[in-house]
Order: C-alpha cells, then structure tokens, then sequence
C-alpha cells in the first residue's frame, strides 16, 4: 500500500489536537523498521513504541524489565521507517519516577537519540509534575491512566480500572491534571466505556482508548494482538483483522517440508558460474 502522490498527512501533536470532535485518531504499537514503514504507509495516525516491546517481542512475562536502552534501540528502527505518523515512545518503568532531573536526562535521551516526537507516561496525580517539566522542556507527553502495566504488582494483576466510584473519580481527577500539566493527549486502558465517554467531553486534549470503547477519541492495538501474531493471551478488548500467525506457520511447515524433501531450492533461486 502506497499513500496516492501527492497526498500529505503529516501527524503531530498539533493535528492530534485539532482532530478532538472532528475525527478519530488511529494508532497502533511497532518495535521495528519493516512493521513500522508498513504501518505507516497504511494511513495509521500515530505509531506508539510501547513497553509492550518487553512482553510481545522479548518475551516477559510483563514491562517491568524494559530498559530506556531497549526503548532507543527500537525506537530508532521504527522512526527510520515513518514519514507520516507521529512517533510515541514509552519511558520504561522507574525512568521517570525517581527525580524530575532523572526523567529529563531520560527523556532527553529517547528524543535526542531516536529522533522520535513524543513520549508517553504511565501514571496520574502522583506524575503530574513530571509531565509539566518534560513538557517545560519541549518533550510532548502523552499521558496513560486505567490499567497501567507498570503498576501491575499494585493492581494485583491486569486488570479492568475504575469500576468502583473513588477509582473513577481519581482517573478522571488524574486526566484533569494531566491536561492542565501540558499533556498532548491521554490513552484509557481497560476502562469502563462510560467512564471514558466521561473523560473524553470533559477533556479538550484526545483520549486514546484501548478497552475504553467507542467514545475515545481514538483507539491504540498492540500490533501483534491486532493481526494474530501473539497467541500467549488475547484480552477482551482485541479486534484480530488477521490471521498473521497462522499464515506464518503455514509458511514455515512448507518451507521445513520442502528443505527437508529437496524441493526448495529451485533453479532460479540459485547462482551459475561459466562452465570454463
Ligand atoms: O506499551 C504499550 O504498548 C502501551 C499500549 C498498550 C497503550 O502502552
């Protein structure tokens, strides 16, 4: 998929904000060049370098063992393949909640290293001062509220936020004062929809749901999860639009079939040198 000549859909902070009321915004996870440019290319307004990187692509068990030097390496990659999405890249878990001064140093060196637009923070009222220096020093920041992974030991596992009325109040307490820090806009995870309908009209910057539902302001998949390709577990709130990891098995039985029967390769995949 190629975008048609001519046409310009740069995405930043700015647009991200312009499009509140107007139109959803669509964002998806990438950790790697080819899935970014791919995504890219697809129309998708935002790309998010999750931590998520830690339990999709490197294999653990949740995202606390992410590291900011994990983050750059592939946050690096996928800006090397966007030309129209914006680029939001994760602080990993206890980068930002030491100091203010260890968040900037951080965060200037996700930014400055991986050319990246914006970051995004796990936390509400107890970050909001974080936000409002990153912001302070020209990082945009996007806020995440609800079910925060980083938080899983304290939830007690992952699960759904703000179902009971002082949890709801607090998530949209937190969403208040994470707007007037200077946050760009704010992803709702595993919330109740009502809640984040609640949020999204009190706020003026886009909240971003993933099992927020339909009245977010837009909507963030983790990219594995979306396609099929990460079968560890499946939460409630994935749409699969593939089969990814299916076809992939396919592919890898016939190719083991055909290097094992002789099959593969054939002679035009293969190299000749003159008979003398
Ligand atoms: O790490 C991640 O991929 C995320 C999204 C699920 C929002 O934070």
């Amino acid at each position: 998929f190629k975008l048609k000549e001519g046409v310009k859909m740069k995405n930043n902070i700015k647009t991200f904000i312009e499009s509140k009321g107007k139109s959803k915004l669509s964002v998806l996870t990438a950790y790697d060049y080819s899935t970014a440019k791919i995504i890219d290319q697809s129309g998708v307004n935002g790309i998010l370098v999750g931590d998520s990187l830690g339990m999709v692509c490197l294999g653990y068990k949740d995202t606390l063992s992410v590291t900011v030097d994990d983050m750059i390496h592939h946050g690096k990659a996928v800006v090397r393949g966007v030309e129209n999405a914006l680029v939001i890249i994760d602080m990993p878990f206890m980068s930002y909640e030491v100091s203010i001064k260890d968040a900037l140093v951080n965060a200037g060196r996700i930014i400055k290293e991986t050319g990246a637009q914006a970051l995004k923070l796990e936390g509400g009222l107890d970050i909001v001062d974080t936000v409002r220096a990153l912001v302070k020093a020209k990082i945009p920041v996007m806020g995440h509220l609800g079910l925060t992974p980083q938080s899983v030991n304290v939830f007690g596992g992952f699960k759904v936020q703000g179902k009971d009325a002082k949890d709801a109040q607090n998530i949209i307490d937190s969403a208040l004062a994470l707007e007037e820090a200077g946050a760009f806009a704010i992803v709702l995870e595993c919330v109740p929809s009502k809640l984040a309908k609640i949020i999204t009209e009190k706020l003026s910057i886009p909240t971003i749901g993933i099992g927020g539902g339909s009245d977010c302001d837009g909507q963030v998949l983790v990219w594995q999860d979306s396609v099929g390709l990460f079968s560890d577990f499946t939460p409630k709130f994935v749409k699969k639009y593939a089969e990814v990891g299916k076809i992939m098995t396919e592919a890898f039985v016939t190719y083991d079939k055909e290097v094992k029967d002789g099959s593969f390769p054939e002679e035009k995949h293969c190299f000749t040198i003159k008979e003398d």
